[in-house]
């Protein structure tokens, strides 16, 4: 009986040295520790044995299921171990490799003029609207005191999708629908910034679609010094500090009186050259006072409230403060032209 045992924890120990999973290892235990397990069996045997040899060999078996156990139980935490440092190996990381560079893109520069108007008209108070560009005849011109057969309708030859839907050909539909939606609370200070559609041949300075930011303010007792003095600011902090503007009369069916504003020529400070041709002014935006019939059909009685509107070309202003002298090149996304925009 001693023998066997012997044999028993030798085959053990050695099938133990073998074991490579958690898997083997448990059913190891359980032949050889387990209720119906080999050892478990050599106890049960011991009823046939004498009284002085019962003793011995239940000591014997004791040791040896100790060392079972112990062995086991060594193995497991090994099996644990190899584990956790197979897991470590498989995750490593370098954190010494070079990274893998992300190409970034540049802001677009006309996204940057209306991100630096946006700036600079919420600081003086206005709120950003926004309309579709999809819009209804109505808003786009009834609305805006520009009736069917209005001769003015030919100064935006317009892409039609119905009798009664278009692609917008200027922002200023957005000062219909912002009335309509302030139903009569003043005051009204929106800009609005947003792309337009007219019908026109492409080329250095004309584009099927441009880009504008529209403006209107209305309130009580709201006047064109006020206009003059909004505009002053808007140029000086969008192109320097020493500007002049200057307002010349003009014709908008939606505003009365209206005015075509122009800056000094940033080229020549006023001297007069090319770009300016000679006159040392530069146009940037339309302008007026809005019109009776435009606050009514908004809502606001003209007895009460007055207000002013404008509308630049954002396209115009990015070409004139960066010196781009081809509109296509905003369109035609040549990144050569686009890395330029990389600094804020
Ligand atoms: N909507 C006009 C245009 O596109 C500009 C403008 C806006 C003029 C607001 C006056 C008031 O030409």
């Amino acid at each position: 009986m001693q023998s066997r045992l012997q044999e028993l924890k030798q085959a053990a120990m050695s099938r133990l040295g073998e074991i490579s999973d958690t898997q083997q290892l448990q059913e190891l235990r359980v032949k050889y520790l387990g209720k119906k397990g080999e050892l478990t069996e050599i106890l049960r045997g011991m009823g046939s044995l004498s009284a002085e040899e019962r003793p011995v060999v239940g000591q014997l078996v004791n040791e040896v299921r100790g060392e079972l156990e112990a062995a086991i139980a060594a193995k497991q935490t090994a099996l644990n171990q190899a584990a956790v440092e197979a897991k470590l190996a498989a995750e490593s990381l370098d954190v010494t490799l070079p990274g893998r560079p992300l190409p970034s893109g540049t802001m677009h520069p006309l996204s940057r003029i209306i991100e630096q108007a946006e700036d600079i008209f919420i600081g003086l108070g206005f709120e950003v609207a926004e309309g579709p560009e999809v819009e209804l005849d109505h808003f786009n011109f009834e609305m805006l005191n520009l009736p069917k057969d209005h001769p003015a309708r030919d100064m935006q030859d317009s892409f039609y999708i119905t009798e009664e839907i278009l692609l917008r050909t200027q922002t200023s539909p957005v000062q219909a629908r912002t009335m309509l939606r302030k139903e009569g609370k003043t005051p009204v200070k929106i800009i609005c910034p947003g792309k337009v559609y007219r019908r026109d041949d492409d080329d250095a300075t004309h584009s099927h679609q441009f880009t504008q930011i529209e403006g209107l303010v209305v309130d009580r007792g709201i006047r064109m010094s006020d206009l003059k003095g909004t505009l002053l600011t808007f140029a000086r902090q969008m192109f320097g500090e020493d500007q002049q503007i200057r307002l010349r009369p003009s014709f908008f069916p939606f505003t009365e009186p209206s005015v075509e504003v122009d800056i000094q020529c940033i080229f020549c400070g006023g001297d007069g050259c090319r770009t300016c041709k000679q006159t040392g002014w530069i146009e940037i935006l339309g302008a007026g006072m809005v019109h009776p019939r435009v606050l009514e059909m908004g809502g606001y009685d003209p007895r009460e409230v007055s207000g002013f509107a404008f509308g630049m070309g954002v396209e115009r202003i990015a070409m004139l403060k960066y010196g781009i002298e081809d509109i296509r090149h905003f369109y035609t996304n040549d990144v050569r032209f686009l890395r330029q925009f990389n600094r804020v």
